[in-house]
């Protein structure tokens, strides 16, 4: 499984891409206003995180109510750099403008995936990625990693034809809170676990792991000092 890191923070970025394990980023405009961003600012910050991630898809995220208006923002992000991957939420609006963009050859990050049928339907319009989310389901009782596994069954029966070349579409798990959900979304063949880097951090850890490391430490003080 591949990590992303689900942040517009640049530092958290770099550090994250330090460790060698990153394979994208996700934004959204909730995460972009947490930065401090302005409105005038929001596609050269776009820009820095995809000269940071060199490469990596970025995942910027159009605010427009229209198809039209999707469909002009998401050519204007996926100008700004080869990386961007335009992030549409799945709504009747979206899909044409999904299916619009991906015919010029532009990837679509459909979010705000909740349901089965809506992540076939965005497959079908062409998203080359493909967002559920399983902690917001968890927010409000339900079981948002056995969400998750109805949509990655009911996506994985198909071929779609758009990104056949990528291996697309990719489902990237979203709203991701804990390592537990990480090790679920593998264990079930998501593609991708897209992370806070919070909660990046936290899979680094366990408390067996961080134990040993003081034992070692302690251990090795007295060889130390004979
Ligand atoms: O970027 C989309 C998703 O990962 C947001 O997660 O924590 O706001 O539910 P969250």
């Amino acid at each position: 499984m591949k990590f992303f890191i689900d942040t517009a923070d640049l530092d958290e970025i770099r550090e994250a891409a330090s460790w060698g394990v990153l394979s994208g980023v996700t934004t959204n405009p909730s995460l972009y206003a947490k930065t401090g961003g302005k409105l005038a600012d929001f596609e050269d910050h776009m820009v820095k995180i995809c000269e940071i991630c060199d490469g990596l898809p970025v995942s910027a995220e159009s605010t427009a109510e229209t198809t039209e208006e999707m469909i002009a923002e998401g050519k204007r992000l996926a100008a700004l750099a080869p990386n961007i991957v335009v992030k549409l939420p799945i709504c009747e609006e979206s899909l044409p403008a999904c299916h619009a963009l991906a015919a010029e050859g532009v990837r679509v990050n459909m979010t705000l995936v909740f349901s089965a049928p809506q992540a076939l339907l965005a497959a079908r319009a062409g998203a080359r990625y493909i967002s559920p989310f399983v902690g917001r389901f968890d927010d409000i009782g339900d079981d948002g990693l056995a969400q998750l596994e109805t949509v990655v069954n009911a996506v994985q029966n198909y071929d779609y034809g758009y990104w056949d070349a990528e291996g697309g579409p990719e489902i990237i798990t979203a709203s991701v809170r804990t390592p537990n959900h990480v090790t679920q979304a593998a264990l079930m063949g998501a593609d991708i676990a897209t992370v806070p880097f919070g909660a990046l951090k936290n899979c680094v850890h366990h408390p067996l792991t961080d134990q040993g490391l003081e034992k070692f430490a302690a251990d090795w003080k007295k060889v130390v000092e004979g």
